[in-house]
């Protein structure tokens, strides 16, 4: 079983030649012919907590190997960050940690959050990491793709007919919204009573640009964007319908819709692939891209990137610390290598290198390896430490 399980990733990585956009084809290379040996990237890693340290040690390695076939020299340096970095430095996000990450071409991170941090006060929460390096980054765009691969479709919970095809990219506004609207906290009513209050704001400069981000994503696939929001009941929603048919008049090729909410959470179970394009706030966002996540059949096979209008891009899973599971080898490295896919293309433009990876993982798939959340029967369940040792030993 270990060689047949050396054989997957490795020899797509290594084998497959230079094909699709290869550094000399790309347009941007002019008449000089640069050689591709001379681009370096720095990639900030933040492991973070549970099961982040696992996958992004592998993510971290794939990596490596895909850039080097494509003459790319990635240089890594890892920061704390999330219940690491409360446990080492009593602060969810070092300042240190935001400083380099500013400072590199790219941030690749596991998960954070664990029991061990959940009732700690909120500004000394591992989350709370995670919101500010958001915010401190300026991401204000999450795209999180939700597609059903061939191999996986009978691991979705969705019949197959249902499940089958489906592609779909839910672009999360990352920044505003209900997470980070002031006046936010605890107070009392006029009763005596505890209270929680959150506010969900959003300004029209805000929708905007996350709309452009959306209509744009939307041209380069299907042609088609469902905005989804609460218009029905809350004013943030409605100036979110204003703004989003305002900017459609900028992309007339892009078929706009809108959704409320709950509707759209029903038809993602119903009938999935009437979507293509998804544009939705921060708090929707989150909870339709995990339920779309799970149309394809696994939350840990999708992987996310969230980029602002300048700086650095940041390229996470969409899963969790998954706290019940880390250290046991179970952990399913995917989302995190399809994540490092994402910061190639989308954070470092070297889709050439992108596409190794997303061939390594469909290689693997096909030759019938996975990991416990989307086993099926007449697969083979691989370990992730088996997994890591042999994408460790391609970098030697
Ligand atoms: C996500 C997560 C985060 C969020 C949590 C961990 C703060 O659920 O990335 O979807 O709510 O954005
Ligand atoms: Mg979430």
């Amino acid at each position: 079983m270990m060689t047949q399980l050396q054989a997957t990733p490795l020899r797509t990585l290594a084998l497959s030649g230079r094909r699709g956009a290869g550094a000399a084809a790309r347009p941007t290379a002019g008449s000089v012919r640069c050689s591709a040996a001379a681009r370096s990237y720095s990639i900030t890693l933040l492991p973070g907590d549970g099961i982040g340290p696992e996958v992004v040690a592998v993510a971290k390695d794939v990596l490596s190997v895909a850039g080097s076939k494509e003459g790319v020299e990635l240089r890594f340096r890892e920061m704390l960050m999330g219940g690491a970095a409360l446990d080492a430095a009593g602060v969810p996000l070092p300042d240190e940690t935001l400083a380099a990450a500013r400072a590199s071409d790219a941030i690749l991170l596991g998960a954070i959050g664990g029991y061990k941090w959940d009732n700690n006060e909120k500004h000394l929460k591992p989350e709370t990491g995670l919101l500010n390096i958001r915010a401190g980054l300026g991401v204000f765009a999450n795209l999180r793709p939700a597609t059903v691969l061939p191999q996986l479709v009978d691991a979705s919970t969705l019949k197959k007919e249902v499940a089958e095809g489906v592609d779909i990219m839910v672009v999360r506004e990352l920044t505003g919204g209900i997470y980070f609207g002031k006046p936010r906290g605890f107070g009392t009513n006029d009763k005596g009573e505890e209270t929680g209050f959150n506010t969900e704001i959003y300004s029209a400069a805000e929708i905007d640009r996350i709309a452009r981000v959306a209509f744009e994503v939307a041209r380069k696939r299907g042609g088609k964007l469902c905005s989804v929001d609460k218009a029905n009941v809350l004013e943030a929603s409605m100036l979110w319908r204003k703004r989003v048919t305002a900017i459609a008049s900028e992309f007339p090729d892009v078929e706009l819709s809108h959704m409320y909410v709950d509707n759209a959470a029903m038809q993602l179970v119903r009938n999935p692939k009437q979507f293509d394009t998804i544009v939705t706030n921060n708090i929707f966002g989150d909870i339709l891209s995990d339920e779309a996540s799970m149309i394809t059949g696994s939350i840990g096979m999708l992987p996310s990137a969230s980029v602002g209008e300048s700086g650095p891009g940041l390229f996470e899973p969409i899963h969790g610390s998954a706290p019940d599971i880390a250290g046991q080898d179970k952990a399913n490295p995917l989302a995190t290598i399809l994540s490092a896919a994402m910061l190639l293309k989308y954070g470092l433009g070297v889709e050439s290198a992108a596409k190794r990876i997303e061939a390594a993982v469909t290689e693997t798939l096909d030759n019938g390896f996975r990991t416990g959340d989307i086993y099926s029967p007449g697969t083979i369940v691989l370990y992730l430490h088996i997994n890591y040792e042999y994408l460790d030993s391609l970098t030697k």
